[in-house]
């Protein structure tokens, strides 16, 4: 829907105008909660009558109690323990590109390994010159960097491949997030260790009580991968495999091995459980597609979405995330009619590659019912595919790899719906 540029800024102008008279501001802010007028101007609130909590109270800082909807959630349904489970990043409740680390979702084989930092080893053996041993203090000492990129599991919108399932992006889409990693490049362990010549692949395993482990090609090993102790700063969470994970950027998340314990070098795949009953494709002709290893690109509007219906008319920010495990995104789209007209949609912040770009658009929405769309190009020309171009090639057996474009139904309500388009 290309509206015409004078209607355009006409909407901006009435916004503009909105914004700056305090009338309309707090007409607007009463509409949406009322809250205790005693706190409100002119009166002077509570928390302007009595001294806080002085420093040090809050040692470590939470947010605050009144963002207790921000979490974690799961699907009870999903999996039969929560040992072997997932639970997902509230997207809609997120801006920017960075997952707050307390939020990054959670996938575990069995449960969370809590690891003593002083027993922490990574072995690295196989085809090597010189096998070794790493404490955790031997790999801070090395040279190090610092890399921002998203980490999306293989299975996520796993459960909308044969059609809308659950109404929200958390759920269809909370299996990835984006965070800063700190760690030593793979590729200088592997070279401090010497590789035979006949060393193609790697076999990343786990500490946690499943051993979770992955074959990867060489080639990858010695590009970006990063043996990571550090998320946004400080050192990685438990849930996400402290003190050492694997992050193997662009890649499907159950190869960014967390709990690190160890790595051999071998001349072939290992053709372990997770690359062959689980994390493979299957087609509509029966066989199946192994070793899928890139997330192709991918976006999703996170609000409006169904956990963050639309308020009021007028003024409306689409705002979503986009990512590309084959480098950087270049542009996002943004549909208002299911995917018949496109518009540009604005990116802001910073565009790594292989991390999430935010992506805004902007409209005045007046009331009226639409189909909200997002699609992602990324520098290689590869394009967000709809659904059904998805299913033509994959057919419905899969479970992992769908990044078809997801449609949420805007109601007159405000109210959205995750819904499909023919
Ligand atoms: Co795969």
């Amino acid at each position: 829907m290309n509206e015409p540029t004078d209607k355009k800024c006409a909407s901006r102008r009435k916004f503009l105008v909105g914004a700056a008279g305090l009338a309309a501001a707090s007409a607007a802010g009463g509409a949406a909660r009322a809250g205790n007028p005693n706190n409100q101007p002119p009166n002077i609130a509570d928390w302007t009558k009595q001294l806080g909590d002085g420093v040090g109270v809050r040692a470590y800082g939470n947010p605050s109690k009144y963002e207790k909807t921000v979490v974690r959630r799961t699907v009870s349904w999903l999996t039969a323990t929560p040992e072997s489970s997932v639970s997902f990043t509230p997207l809609h409740e997120l801006d920017g590109i960075i997952t707050p680390n307390g939020l990054c979702f959670e996938r575990h084989h069995s449960g969370i390994a809590e690891i003593d930092p002083n027993d922490y080893r990574l072995m690295l053996h196989g085809l090597v010159d010189k096998p070794l041993i790493f404490t955790l203090e031997d790999l801070k000492r090395l040279p190090r960097v610092n890399r921002i990129h998203f980490l999306e599991c293989a299975a996520n919108s796993g459960m909308e491949w044969r059609g809308a399932q659950l109404n929200g992006c958390q759920y269809t889409h909370g299996m990835v997030h984006c965070v800063q990693y700190t760690g030593v490049p793979l590729k200088l362990l592997l070279e401090q260790a010497g590789l035979k010549t006949n060393a193609k692949w790697i076999m990343a395993e786990g500490g946690d009580a499943a051993a979770m482990n992955r074959s990867i090609p060489m080639s990858k090993a010695l590009d970006d991968c990063i043996v990571a102790y550090r998320s946004n700063g400080e050192m990685l969470r438990p849930e996400q495999g402290y003190p050492v994970r694997l992050v193997v950027p662009g890649w499907e998340g159950n190869v960014w091995i967390k709990w690190l314990r160890r790595i051999k070098i071998g001349d072939q795949p290992w053709y372990t459980r997770e690359e062959t009953a689980k994390y493979t494709d299957l087609l509509a002709n029966g066989k199946a597609r192994k070793f899928t290893y890139e997330m192709d690109a991918k976006s999703v509007i996170t609000s409006p979405s169904p956990q963050a219906p639309l308020k009021q008319k007028g003024f409306t920010i689409i705002s979503g995330l986009a990512w590309s495990g084959r480098g950087k995104v270049k542009r996002v789209d943004v549909s208002l009619d299911g995917g018949r007209n496109w518009r540009a949609a604005r990116i802001d912040g910073p565009v790594f590659d292989k991390a999430c770009v935010r992506f805004y658009s902007e409209f005045d929405w007046n009331g009226e019912e639409l189909l909200l769309q997002s699609r992602a190009m990324d520098e290689g020309g590869y394009v967000q595919p709809s659904k059904d171009a998805l299913r033509k090639i994959r057919g419905v057996n899969s479970i992992y790899h769908n990044n078809g474009i997801q449609t949420w139904a805007l109601k007159a309500s405000g109210e959205v719906e995750n819904v499909e388009v023919g």
